[in-house]
């Protein structure tokens, strides 16, 4: 029987080269599409290590139609698509929103149009908890109301889920599942695939093992003066690995779904301060951090941290790693990344 081919666009990223590996090891067929703008070959070389075989990558930029138009003329038999391709630094976005925009709804533009040329009805789409802003209630579910997105990231999310939704209501066969992620961290346990932050990490957990690992002089945490038990901001920390097979669990239950658009939290459920985040990785590693307290960061929000139900009754998918794990796993990383040559 023909494996199901899923086209896996920015699959040479963070979420898209694990992601890539729960398809493969679920017994289907990914195909990545990505520009290596914002990622490098060896996630692709670290997923073929790990699966045991050659991954089919197409270098391409996914905003131009006509080299998507390409991957689905020799392969007109993708059946689905995940869409990660997406810049998805805040404080960039502050920056550069235009670059954002262009991108990021640019490519889920151009996706469509050649979707809907090929008949490829079915899409999973990266989103963001950020589409909620500082959601009224915590946990948050999926009902929660988008508020003023903080950032052009935040608000690109946001617009591609409208577009989304409209989309679904022009064309009956479209089927989209939207996963709005928490705060991904950690790596493959295997340490041969993992999160390659480009420059200085603006990201938690890849400052803290870069600090750990000696290529960062101190980690600065960003305010402890919020209304929180520790006064650090809560997060929803969640294994890239655990967030990796929702994905293959959405595909398993798109066709299942009795709506045709449908937005999915994925997180633990379980708040995690930042402090608690830190002493945990210092107790786990052994290793005496070098951080301080600093000023809050601009565009923080306090705390934000999933309902996880909705995720668990439409795709049977729950978070099974612990935020040790996850830890623990991003040190082994970032140790192995120290030796290899890149
Ligand atoms: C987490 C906490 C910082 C760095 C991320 C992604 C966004 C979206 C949601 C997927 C904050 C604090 C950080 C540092 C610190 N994910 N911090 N010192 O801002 O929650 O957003 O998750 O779409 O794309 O960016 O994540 O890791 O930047 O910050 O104290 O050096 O850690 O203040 O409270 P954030 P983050």
């Amino acid at each position: 029987m023909n494996s199901q081919k899923v086209l896996v666009t920015g699959g040479a990223g963070y979420i898209g080269a694990h992601t890539t590996i729960e398809l493969v090891l679920a017994g289907m067929e990914p195909i990545i599409a990505d520009d290596l703008s914002r990622s490098n070959r060896i996630l692709v070389e670290g997923i073929e290590k790990i699966v045991g075989r050659k991954i089919l990558f197409y270098q391409i930029n996914c905003k131009d139609p006509a080299q998507l138009r390409e991957v689905f003329q020799r392969h007109p038999d993708i059946t689905s698509v995940i869409h990660f391709a997406a810049f998805k630094s805040v404080n960039e976005s502050v920056q550069n929103p235009l670059l954002y925009y262009q991108n990021n709804i640019g490519s889920l533009l151009s996706l469509l149009q050649i979707m809907k040329e090929f008949s490829t009805t079915r899409l999973i789409f990266s989103s963001s908890c950020t589409v909620y802003g500082q959601p009224d209630e915590i946990p948050v579910t999926e009902e929660a109301p988008f508020k003023r997105a903080e950032s052009a990231y935040g608000a690109s999310k946001q617009m591609c889920e409208r577009i989304l939704e409209d989309e679904v209501k022009a064309w009956r066969a479209l089927k989209v599942i939207s996963l709005r992620y928490f705060n991904p961290i950690g790596a493959h346990p295997s340490g041969l695939v993992g999160e390659l932050p480009i420059g200085v990490p603006s990201n938690l957990v890849p400052f803290i093992t870069q600090t750990a690992i000696g290529k960062r002089e101190k980690l600065t945490v960003f305010g402890t003066d919020y209304s929180t038990p520790d006064g650090s901001c809560l997060r929803d920390f969640i294994h890239v690995v655990d967030l990796a097979r929702a994905h293959v669990s959405a595909l398993q239950k798109i066709d299942k779904l009795s709506n045709r658009c449908e937005a999915i939290n994925l997180g633990t459920g379980i708040p995690v301060s930042v402090l608690e985040l830190v002493k945990t990785f210092m107790k786990l590693t052994g290793t005496a951090l070098n951080y301080s307290i600093g000023p809050r960061r601009e565009g923080d929000i306090e705390k934000v941290y999933a309902n996880p139900e909705k995720a668990f009754q439409l795709l049977n998918w729950k978070t099974k790693l612990s935020i040790e794990d996850a830890l623990r796993d991003a040190w082994n990383w970032e140790q192995k990344l120290n030796h290899a040559a890149y």
